[in-house]
């Protein structure tokens, strides 16, 4: 069956991979995306299909979320803005967009009457919790701004489910990674940082000793759980929210290495490249590693790619990319 739906954030990282992915299977898909840390470059080959149209518009105006959601079946929401350090520094605007926005998003499918909008919760909604693996019913205070918007998200779309019956689902990606990530910038993510660096014989910097971890996504995982989120129709699985991770941590010495060896299969000289150590990041979490069993259980999510196997891919795209 093919389906209109809505990607937000559609020119990012994750919401380009989505675009493609849904576009490649036959749907109708429409993109909103305002640019502010996406590239149009990673939906440039999109434009040519006849099931693929970009909107350019901001989710904090009402009538452009109301526009883009209109004769949609299914919403996937990516846009908002990343990055605990960029919240840190400027809470109002991460606020604005990863609040106001969302709601505006909630308002729009709700008036629209989509069958559902599935939305990119957060692994930083853990906060100061110390149990692991993180299972989604025991959370702790919020870190950092970014981490309160995304617990906000979560508690307006419960609200929306309880006073309008809109159908949502939040999926906590923890730390994910793969093609169209974008290296550049102050924000950018550790593994696209990084992998660049390394490509340039630069020596990546860690802040702390390197024995920090995370549960890294691969982007393929992500992209399965958004399509089995957005099918799901068994009632515990809707109205709630899942982990989307591997279900394995890695700390950030052992990710320098897995990366110094897929990047060694180009240039063994990468393998010579120091590390740097520097100070720990205000608002970062030591450890972060995922319980997916209720994703397991009621999405029958199955993660096919470990850190290796999603390195390995990441890498080669990097290679012929940048
Ligand atoms: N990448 C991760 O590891 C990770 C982890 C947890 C949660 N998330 C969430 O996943 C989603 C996608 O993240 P990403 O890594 O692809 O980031 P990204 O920055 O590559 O993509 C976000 C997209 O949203 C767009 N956007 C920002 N503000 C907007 C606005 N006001 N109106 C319309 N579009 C706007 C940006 O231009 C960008 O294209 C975000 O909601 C993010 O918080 C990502």
């Amino acid at each position: 069956m093919k389906f209109k739906i809505l990607i937000t954030g559609a020119a990012g990282f994750i919401g380009s991979n989505l675009c493609e992915y849904f576009v490649g299977k036959g749907h109708d898909v429409l993109g909103l995306d305002n640019l502010a840390t996406g590239h149009m470059s990673n939906i440039e080959p999109l434009q040519e299909k006849d099931n693929f149209s970009f909107l350019k518009g901001d989710i904090r105006d009402l009538d452009t979320c109301h526009k883009a959601v209109s004769g949609r079946d299914y919403v996937l929401h990516q846009a908002a803005l990343g990055s605990v350090p960029r919240s840190i520094k400027d809470p109002v605007t991460s606020n604005d967009v990863n609040v106001g926005g969302f709601l505006n998003m909630l308002v729009a499918c709700k008036d629209a009457g989509v069958k559902k909008m599935v939305y990119a919760a957060s692994s930083s909604t853990y906060g100061d919790s110390k149990s692991m693996p993180k299972v989604e019913e025991v959370i702790g205070k919020p870190l950092s701004p970014y981490a309160i918007t995304k617990y906000v998200n979560e508690l307006y779309a419960d609200v929306f489910y309880k006073t309008y019956g809109l159908n949502t689902i939040g999926l906590r990606y923890f730390n994910v990674f793969g093609r169209k990530q974008d290296p550049n910038g102050a924000y950018a993510a550790v593994i696209p940082l990084f992998t660049k660096q390394l490509m340039n014989k630069q020596s990546p910097t860690i802040n702390g000793d390197g024995t920090y971890s995370r549960d890294f996504t691969y982007i393929d995982n992500v992209i399965q759980a958004n399509e089995k989120a957005m099918l799901a129709d068994h009632p515990e699985a809707v109205n709630t929210v899942f982990n989307v991770a591997y279900g394995d941590r890695t700390d950030l010495n052992m990710l320098i290495d897995l990366l110094k060896q897929s990047l060694s299969k180009h240039d063994k000289t990468i393998l010579d490249v120091d590390t740097i150590y520097g100070p720990l990041r205000a608002g970062d979490v030591p450890h972060s590693l995922a319980s997916i069993d209720k994703a397991k259980r009621l999405l029958g999510y199955q993660p096919q790619f470990n850190l290796k196997a999603g390195l390995d891919e990441a890498v080669e795209w990097y290679w012929s990319n940048l």
